[in-house]
């Protein structure tokens, strides 16, 4: 388990044991997380999680189910494998909608430019694939408090965590 300056670290290069099970997400999220909701609503902005804390078998379950459906070469760039998911920490969650036309919406660009003010950051920022495996997800929010996120915040133009850090996001196997 890899942790940078207390920040844990989920990605295709660094994975997590089966045994690494919180059960959900931590209160340290969802505190946060329904403050930032709140403050939405009262602009009229609806922020739901739709997917959260995911263990080392969902994500098993889930990231097999996509490579059955699509490719293997495919569902590695929008999927982890089991142990690599940021869900099994229970520190990010998927908001709303896992369609990329979601930096669209009100509620896209809103989470955008406003989850750094409660310690979230969006984890797969556009055009980034090749730095952190993934391609975008403008929906992923992770939680690294609100230091570190207003940092990478960036006005708007994310910097991934594995550029702050100068770590790797590839899988040896
Ligand atoms: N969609 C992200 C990368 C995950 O499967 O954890
Ligand atoms: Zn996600």
């Amino acid at each position: 388990i890899y942790y940078i300056n207390g920040v844990l670290i989920a990605n295709k290069t660094y994975s997590l044991p089966s045994s690494y099970a919180p059960g959900g997400l931590l209160d340290i999220f969802t505190s946060n997380f329904n403050k930032m909701r709140d403050d939405a609503l009262k602009e009229g902005i609806n922020l739901e999680i739709i997917s959260g804390y995911r263990s080392y078998a969902d994500q098993a379950y889930i990231y097999n189910n996509y490579v059955l459906s699509d490719s293997k070469s495919n569902a590695d760039t929008y999927s982890a494998r089991a142990g690599h998911s940021e869900h099994q920490t229970g520190l990010a969650a998927d908001i709303n909608s896992l369609n990329i036309n979601f930096i669209y919406t009100k509620e896209g660009m809103w989470l955008n430019n406003n989850c750094h003010k409660y310690g979230f950051i969006i984890r797969y920022p556009e055009g980034k694939v090749s730095v952190t495996g993934y391609m975008y997800e403008p929906w992923h929010i992770r939680y690294v408090g609100t230091p570190l996120a207003s940092e990478l915040y960036n006005n708007g133009n994310w910097i991934s965590l594995e550029e702050y850090y100068g770590i790797t996001s590839t899988y040896n196997y």
